[in-house]
């Protein structure tokens, strides 16, 4: 199956993040815009795990997360993907009490164990949300409009005292996301 590992935005983060967007779609170039109940901040993207490696890859998620302390979120600022190029993502920014860097490079790290299709991403880690894939990809005016956009803070900090492990169904109306399990960070502060 499909999988990715993430940390979940609360509905109120996501639902303002609707509402911004929904401001800006009406004069923006065109974009497949992920669904609000699907925003999250992604850690790792799997692709394609055995049925059979699933429970190693969930053994050794919920290892991971026993040490690791919660951190607190805020979404702040925007920008795209590539850098400095047309825009292919648009994004808004994640803030963090704590690097989040290293928990991401242990969840790919686990994929690989637990033999998944995709390799580990090797740029560094990002922390972001993707609120839209660009097609075709937008000009800088309006990638620079976007970010103008969410230059405010979206919604109040929040704790992500989980890691979610996320199947992914692709269905003709997009991708559509299912928490198969969440592994408290447990960890002392
Ligand atoms: P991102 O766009 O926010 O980086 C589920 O598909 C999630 O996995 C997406 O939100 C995407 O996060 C991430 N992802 C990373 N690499 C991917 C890939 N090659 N194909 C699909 N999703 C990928």
């Amino acid at each position: 199956m499909r999988l990715f590992v993430a940390l979940e935005i609360p509905a109120a983060v996501r639902e303002e993040l609707d509402r911004r967007a929904e401001a800006f779609r009406r004069s923006a170039p065109p974009a497949r815009w992920v669904r609000p109940d699907g925003i999250h901040l992604t850690l790792a993207f799997y692709g394609e795990v055995a049925e059979d490696k699933v429970s190693l890859a969930t053994d050794l998620l919920r290892q991971a997360c026993v040490g690791r302390a919660p951190a607190i979120l805020a979404v702040r600022g925007a920008g795209w993907f590539p850098p400095g190029g047309s825009a292919r993502v648009v994004w808004v920014g994640v803030e963090s009490s704590r690097d989040l860097a290293p928990l991401a490079v242990d969840a790919a790290a686990i994929g690989l164990r637990a033999g998944a299709a995709a390799a580990p991403d090797e740029r560094p880690f990002h922390a972001h949300v993707t609120l839209a894939r660009c097609q075709p990809p937008w000009r800088r005016e309006a990638a620079e409009r976007f970010v103008e956009r969410f230059a405010v803070p979206v919604g109040e900090p929040f704790d992500a005292a989980a890691v979610t492990l996320f199947r992914s169904r692709l269905e003709r109306g997009g991708a559509r996301y299912e928490a198969i399990e969440r592994f408290p960070l447990a960890g002392a502060a």
